[in-house]
């Protein structure tokens, strides 16, 4: 297995949920992390303050990711980057009623798609001469079940990261750079309780196979696979308690 100590990790959208877990997480298997985040200044300088505890040695890089110029001025100040994670996503819990059906659907996949689109080729640009990089874009069960009209530009987006994994892993392998994505279902963030009510978490959690949502370690630990096997590539770790062949 290859070693992740001493890496840089560029984690995207880790100043809360999930993000901050796999950051976390990824200082502890001993990289060099980079806390990306878009619009939460504290909570992002909050993750900073739990990665130093740990000893991790840690950087915070805020960047909108839909932005190209910015993706493009985030990557030169960091330098070298040997790992991607492409987790940022806007809220699709986010929507204000003024929003146009069109307007929210620009949005998401601006943010979801575009972003992981840009910030991988920035990567991938300064990753290949080095000969060694690891891609893992963060999308959902949703890329491959039928969404719920409110979820279906989400679906979409995440959907076709699935395209980035496929062309990335392509292209970047006579670089030693693979991509990969973990597909998960619910997570149970800290922020779950913001979206779903007691009621509505056990009707989720009754129709997922194993009875529950995952946990952010659980889900960090499938990227962590991710990075160590430099010989799965173009893949993707289904992660959802059985909820990918549920009917
Ligand atoms: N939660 C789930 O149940 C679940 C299930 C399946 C898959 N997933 C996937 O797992 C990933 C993490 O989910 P989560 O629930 O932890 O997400 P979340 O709580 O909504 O956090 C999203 C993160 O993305 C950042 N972000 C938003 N817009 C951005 C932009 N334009 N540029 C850069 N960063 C931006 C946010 O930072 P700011 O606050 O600073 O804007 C925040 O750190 C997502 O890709 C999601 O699709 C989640």
């Amino acid at each position: 297995m290859d070693s992740i100590e001493e890496k840089v990790a560029l984690i995207t959208g880790a100043s809360q949920g999930l993000g901050r877990v796999i950051a976390i997480e990824l200082a502890k298997a001993g990289c060099r992390v980079v806390i990306n985040y878009a619009n939460n200044r504290e909570n992002a300088e909050n993750v900073k303050a739990e990665i130093e505890k740990l000893g991790g040695d840690v950087r915070i890089a805020r960047c909108d990711v839909g932005d190209e110029t910015a993706v493009n001025e985030m990557f030169s100040g960091l330098g070298q980057v040997d790992i991607l994670v492409n987790n940022a996503r806007l809220d699709p819990w986010r929507r204000t009623e003024k929003m146009s059906e069109g307007e929210w659907f620009d949005q998401v996949i601006r943010v979801n798609l575009k972003g992981a689109f840009l910030t991988s080729g920035a990567f991938f640009a300064q990753a290949k001469p080095r000969k060694w990089g690891r891609i893992v874009n963060m999308t959902s069960v949703r890329s491959f079940r039928p969404a719920e009209m409110n979820m279906i530009a989400y679906g979409v987006s995440k959907l076709g990261m699935h395209a980035l994994t496929r062309a990335f892993a392509h292209n970047g392998a006579p670089f030693g750079i693979t991509a990969n994505t973990v597909a998960p279902g619910m997570i149970v963030t800290e922020n779950i309780n913001k979206r779903l009510t007691s009621e509505k978490y056990a009707e989720e959690s009754a129709a997922i196979p194993l009875g529950r949502g995952a946990t952010c370690e659980e889900i960090a630990d499938a990227v962590i696979f991710t990075l160590r096997n430099g010989y799965v590539t173009g893949e993707t770790i289904n992660i959802n308690g059985g909820m990918y062949y549920a009917p």
